[in-house]
């Protein structure tokens, strides 16, 4: 078969979802060339940004459901696994949540605001990211505004307050860097810890926000089996391969991270035009390692889901740097296929 007339979701339909993250103007249905892509590419949907707290409960109890109700009939429209991202995370949270000093109200706010979010979306949101970022690099866990006033114990409750309103839904918890050991070691606990404790979860989201060199696929592999190990599905929830240079990487982990000084500096935007062609080969190696590995292990792999559509709307534009020019997914600035993009396909096509 011709990779021209090969989409996706086609591709992997007997493999895993492939999944796409969309942002306010493609939910809107305002980026006709994106909203094409997504329709014959995909066959989930992720909101980037408008079922975080900020968006949804702007104020104590005061829901707006605007945008993630639109998001939601677009994916049922189209016949979509509609994820949900996300219930519990310190950022992007609505202000009036950091003024809470007191586990009472805090434990209250939480409740609220599961019960509201979940409840809405009943039976139509199949999949929710219940925590997102609760860890710190070396595993332990994050002294988050949740943490701070509840203790851990509030992930289980987050867990078991998602179940309870909607018992058929699949939970997971995500993350990034999990492929890190001490990292991947603290969420395996957590997990292990939530089980113990009587809270469903049914999956782990590995964001995979990665780079040419790094993670090895020795780690990837890792990971996998950790955490099928512990009998829930893998999902990688947040893929995207950066090809620009990283500020850590270049003057040391200690570095401040207001990365303002860079912004215009030509060496950390170094295609500002064109991707030149050794990067564009190396990236579609890259991807084809990647899918080669997620076929190995699909029977544990449930939905890989890219972080954006193209090039032009990923959020690894601005950011650690703003203004810059990457490029993270298999479609271009003019939503065209990549040479990346038929790496993927063809590994399926040959087999
Ligand atoms: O809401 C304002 C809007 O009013 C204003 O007009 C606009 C102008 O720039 O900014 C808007 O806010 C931006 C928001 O995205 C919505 O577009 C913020 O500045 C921007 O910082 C924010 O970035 C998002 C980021 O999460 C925030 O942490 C990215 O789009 C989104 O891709 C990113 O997603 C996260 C996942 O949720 C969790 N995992 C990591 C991933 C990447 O950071």
């Amino acid at each position: 078969m011709q990779v021209e007339s090969q989409s996706l979701k086609k591709t992997f339909q007997n493999n895993f979802f492939i999944g796409a993250a969309i942002n306010e103007v493609q939910i809107d249905e305002q980026d006709p060339m994106a909203n094409a892509l997504l329709k014959k590419e995909f066959n989930s949907i992720t909101t980037e940004n408008n079922l975080k707290w900020m968006y949804i409960e702007p104020l104590p109890n005061e829901f707006n459901f605007d945008k993630s109700d639109k998001y939601v009939n677009l994916g049922e429209k189209n016949n979509m696994h509609i994820v949900g991202h996300t219930l519990v995370w310190h950022s992007q949270i609505a202000e009036y949540m950091n003024e809470i000093k007191d586990s009472t109200t805090m434990a209250k706010a939480m409740e609220s605001h599961i019960k509201t979010v979940v409840n809405r979306y009943k039976d139509r949101i199949h999949s929710w990211d219940v925590v997102n970022e609760a860890l710190k690099e070396d595993g332990s866990l994050r002294e988050s505004i949740f943490y701070s006033v509840l203790g851990e114990e509030y992930i289980e409750r987050a867990f078991k307050l998602a179940a309870k309103i909607d018992p058929k839904v699949e939970l997971s918890y995500n993350d990034y860097n999990l492929c890190k050991p001490s990292k991947r070691e603290g969420a395996v606990k957590l997990v292990k810890r939530l089980k113990k404790n009587g809270a469903k979860i049914d999956a782990i989201g590995i964001q995979a926000h990665w780079k040419l060199n790094y993670p090895s696929l020795d780690e990837i592999e890792k990971t996998i089996l950790a955490f099928s190990n512990l009998g829930i599905k893998v999902m990688f929830t947040e893929l995207d391969v950066s090809v620009l240079p990283n500020p850590w990487e270049l003057f040391g982990a200690g570095v401040e991270q207001d990365f303002k000084k860079f912004e215009g500096d030509p060496k950390m935007n170094p295609y500002p035009t064109k991707l030149p062609d050794s990067i564009q080969v190396q990236l579609a190696k890259r991807y084809e390692d990647i899918f080669n590995l997620f076929l190995k292990y699909q029977n544990k792999i449930s939905r890989v889901t890219f972080w954006g559509i193209t090039d032009k709307q990923t959020w690894l534009n601005d950011w650690p740097i703003k203004g810059r020019t990457n490029y993270p997914l298999l479609f271009d600035r003019k939503y065209q296929k990549k040479e990346a993009y038929s790496s993927v396909i063809k590994l399926k096509i040959q087999n």
